[in-house]
């Protein structure tokens, strides 16, 4: 199935002479049709839940330059919503969650069953895009992985090092573990109506992996990962999964392995040469340009996107970026990564 698609065939293990290529955050602010369609919607959110012109910014990106992926145009931060947290975005700064800090505070969340009420809108953008996009076009759904999105509840915003939900564990492992728990089963039920609505792949976005070390990146974002990958597997046998523990460092080995994900998403911290030794030993592996240089552009970037390509050719490899290309990004830089991917 699906033998068409360079990104399915690339998680199927193959080994192709150009690898399949998509930016993460690749609808976003560095292009000017984004902002557009960003502002007819109101703001962030409104963008988010309204399936017409979510799947409009879904597909600019594509219509441009011709990615072998889409994902879908949503938030990490929706699940947590929808179990029952406020949320907001303060321009210039991020988002903002009413705290989720006492084993009360998770007791009044709402149960994973009753999430996919107030997602409807997402499993409709999905259905929309299912049927819009070009045959050989990939859909990617995701969700983020519970240690991630349970550091911004625990934190009710974005935090430089994840100290509210490190303290929370340590002091209240009981709570936080009904935390983790919860986030799970809201994440499986979650990526299972994106897949029954027509995701193809599923995303797991753990950004906050880094900051765990020794028994802790096990206990919350290898096995939180593992169990949720399971889940979808034994549901979804043919529906492969990309996990990105970010800056997980030497943990990116044999995490694919662990958790039973199709391919392990790298950070722009690793070498793409050990991680051609060490993590694509076991499979798929996507990345890792630092999205600096589609800022920066230049001879470094065409040099860059060329290493990463070549220390990946031995083996099943998606080009992307290390994170998200950012809001002051050149969209000729992309094209120009574009044609070195593709025309070496
Ligand atoms: O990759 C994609 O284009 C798909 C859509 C997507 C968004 N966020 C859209 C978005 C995905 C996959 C995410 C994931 C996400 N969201 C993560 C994990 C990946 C990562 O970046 O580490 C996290 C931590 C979030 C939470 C979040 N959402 C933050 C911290 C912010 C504010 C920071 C910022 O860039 O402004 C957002 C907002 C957000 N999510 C935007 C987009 C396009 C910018 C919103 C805008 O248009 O103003």
């Amino acid at each position: 199935m699906n033998h068409t698609k360079t990104l399915m065939r690339t998680l199927a293990g193959e080994t192709l002479d150009i690898p399949p290529v998509w930016m993460m955050r690749q609808a976003g602010r560095y292009l000017p049709e984004y902002r557009a369609t960003r502002a007819k919607a109101g703001d962030f959110l409104s963008l988010c839940y309204n399936p017409e012109l979510a799947a409009e910014v879904t597909l600019q990106p594509i219509r441009r330059y011709g990615f072998d992926a889409a994902i879908l145009f949503a938030d990490i931060l929706l699940v947590p919503q929808a179990l029952g947290a406020d949320l907001w975005f303060v321009a210039g700064e991020g988002p903002r969650l009413s705290p989720v800090t006492t084993a009360d505070d998770i007791a009044r969340l709402r149960p994973a069953d009753e999430v996919h009420e107030t997602l409807q809108p997402i499993y409709e953008t999905v259905r929309i895009l299912s049927a819009e996009l070009p045959v050989e076009t990939t859909l990617i759904g995701f969700a983020g992985a519970p240690w991630t999105v349970a550091t911004y509840m625990v934190a009710g915003r974005g935090t430089p090092d994840q100290g509210p939900a490190h303290a929370l564990r340590a002091e209240n492992p009981a709570a936080f573990d009904a935390l983790i728990a919860l986030i799970t089963d809201a994440t499986i039920d979650y990526l299972a109506r994106q897949i029954d609505a027509g995701a193809e792949v599923v995303k797991l976005f753990d950004s906050w992996a880094g900051s765990l070390t020794g028994p802790d990146f096990n206990r919350y974002s290898l096995e939180p990962i593992r169990n949720i990958t399971q889940a979808i597997k034994t549901r979804y046998p043919h529906v492969p999964v990309i996990a990105f523990p970010r800056e997980a460092g030497k943990n990116y080995v044999g995490f694919a392995q662990a958790t039973g994900a199709d391919c392990v998403a790298l950070d722009n911290s690793v070498d793409a040469e050990w991680a051609a030794e060490k993590v694509q030993i076991d499979g798929c592996v996507q990345g890792n340009l630092a999205p600096r240089h589609m800022v920066t552009g230049g001879q470094e970037l065409i040099d860059e996107t060329r290493r990463i390509v070549k220390a990946f050719s031995g083996g099943p490899h998606i080009f992307n970026l290390g994170h998200g290309i950012t809001p002051d990004a050149d969209p000729d830089n992309v094209q120009r990564m574009l044609d070195a991917v593709r025309q070496g």
